[in-house]
C-alpha cells in the first residue's frame, strides 16, 4: 500500500492516504474499547513515540525487551491507520496500548462509557510546527513542505494533515474535569522531569513500580537510547516512504528549538493568531527550557526562511 500522493478526508481533516483509508477511519470511529485499554492521543510531533516508549517500559516494569524486538507501531498501533485491526485481532496482549491521532470530536462518541485509560500528551505548538515541518521534508507520504513560512502559515490557518493543533488541544483538555481516566502530560514535563512523568504515568496506569523498575524506564526512555533502537527511531521503514537522507526522526528532542527558526515577525503573528485561538483555554505552556546552547546566528534564521 504505497498510496504516497493520495490522502483521505474525514470530517474536514486530511490524513494520509498511504496509511489510512476510509475503511480504517470507519473501523476507528467505531471501536469497541475496552476498559482495560490504554490509549495514548496527541496531535503529530507532540512525543507520541515518547509516550509509546513510556508506557511499553512500564507496562514490562522497565524491561527493554518488547522495546527493542517489536516496532512501536505494532506494539501500540494507532487506531486509524489500516493494518490496526488484522493487529488487534491477532492480539491477546492484555492491556493493549492504542494510540490515536484523532481529535476529540471524532473520537470522543466511541470512547462515551468506556473507562480505558486515556494518555493525552501535548507540546508546546512552536515546537510542534517546526518538529512538523522538518518531518514533512523526509515523509513521503506527507505533502511537501514548502517554505518555513508558508508552512507555519498553514498550521496557524488549521489546513495541514491532522487538522487543526488548536481544535485538537482544546477538544482532549476539555475532557480533563469529564474524563476521570484522563491524564494529560507534557513534552516538557517529560523533558524537565522524566523520572517524575514515569511515576505519573505508571501510577495513573496502575501499575506501581520499583524504584529500580521506574529507573530503567528513564533510562531506555532517553533520547540517546531510543534514536539508537531501530524499533522506534523508523529506520526500518524505506526510503521510499521516510528518506533518511533528508532528516532523522529522533531530530534534536529538545524544547525551545522554534527560536532557531522564527523571525519575530513570525513569533509576532504566531501569538497574535494563538492568542485568538486560546483565549477560552487556561492552559499553560512551556516555551523554552534554557540551556547551554547559544542564540542562534540572525543569519541562520534568514536561511531557515528563504529556503524553499
Ligand atoms: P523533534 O523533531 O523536535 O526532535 P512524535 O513522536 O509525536 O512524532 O514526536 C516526535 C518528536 O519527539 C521529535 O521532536 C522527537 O525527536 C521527539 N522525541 C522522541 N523521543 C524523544 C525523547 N526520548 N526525548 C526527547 N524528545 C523525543
Amino acid at each position: 500500500m504505497a498510496r504516497l500522493d493520495v490522502a483521505e478526508m474525514i470530517c474536514g481533516i486530511m490524513l494520509p492516504g498511504h496509511i489510512h483509508t476510509q475503511e480504517s477511519l470507519q473501523f476507528a470511529l467505531k471501536f469497541p474499547f475496552q476498559d482495560t485499554d490504554t490509549l495514548i492521543v496527541s496531535y503529530p510531533k507532540s512525543g507520541t513515540t515518547w509516550m509509546q516508549e513510556i508506557v511499553t517500559l512500564i507496562y514490562s516494569r522497565g524491561d527493554p525487551h518488547l522495546n527493542k524486538t517489536v516496532p512501536n507501531w505494532v506494539r501500540a498501533p494507532w487506531l486509524e491507520q489500516y493494518y490496526c485491526a488484522p493487529l488487534l485481532e491477532d492480539s491477546s496482549t492484555t492491556p493493549r496500548v492504542i494510540t490515536t491521532h484523532l481529535p476529540h470530536h471524532l473520537l470522543g462518541p466511541a470512547l462515551q462509557g468506556s473507562k480505558a485509560k486515556v494518555i493525552y500528551v501535548s507540546r508546546n505548538p512552536k515546537d510542534v510546527v517546526v518538529s512538523f515541518y522538518h518531518f514533512h521534508k523526509m515523509a513521503n507520504f506527507l505533502p511537501e513542505a514548502g517554505t518555513f513560512p508558508e508552512f507555519l502559515n498553514r498550521f496557524l490557518g488549521d489546513t495541514l494533515h491532522y487538522g487543526s493543533w488548536f481544535d485538537h488541544i482544546k477538544g482532549w483538555t476539555s475532557q480533563t474535569a469529564a474524563m476521570e481516566n484522563l491524564l494529560h502530560i507534557t513534552y516538557e514535563d517529560m523533558l524537565l522531569d522524566r523520572h517524575g512523568a514515569i511515576k505519573r504515568i505508571s501510577s495513573f496506569l496502575q501499575c506501581p513500580l520499583l524504584e529500580e523498575e521506574v529507573n530503567n524506564c528513564v533510562q531506555h526512555s532517553s533520547f540517546s537510547n531510543m534514536k539508537n533502537n531501530k524499533m522506534v527511531n523508523y529506520t526500518l521503514v524505506t526510503d521510499e516512504i521516510m528518506d533518511h537522507s533528508k532528516g532523522s526522526f529522533m531530530r534534536k528532542g529538545k524544547t525551545g528549538d522554534w527560536k532557531n527558526m522564527f523571525t519575530e515577525e513570525q513569533n509576532q503573528y504566531f501569538e497574535s493568531v494563538f492568542k485568538s485561538k486560546m483565549q477560552d483555554c487556561t492552559l499553560e505552556f512551556v516555551w523554552e527550557v534554557q540551556d547551554k546552547e547559544e542564540t542562534p546566528a540572525k543569519e541562520h534564521i534568514q536561511q531557515e526562511n528563504t529556503d524553499v
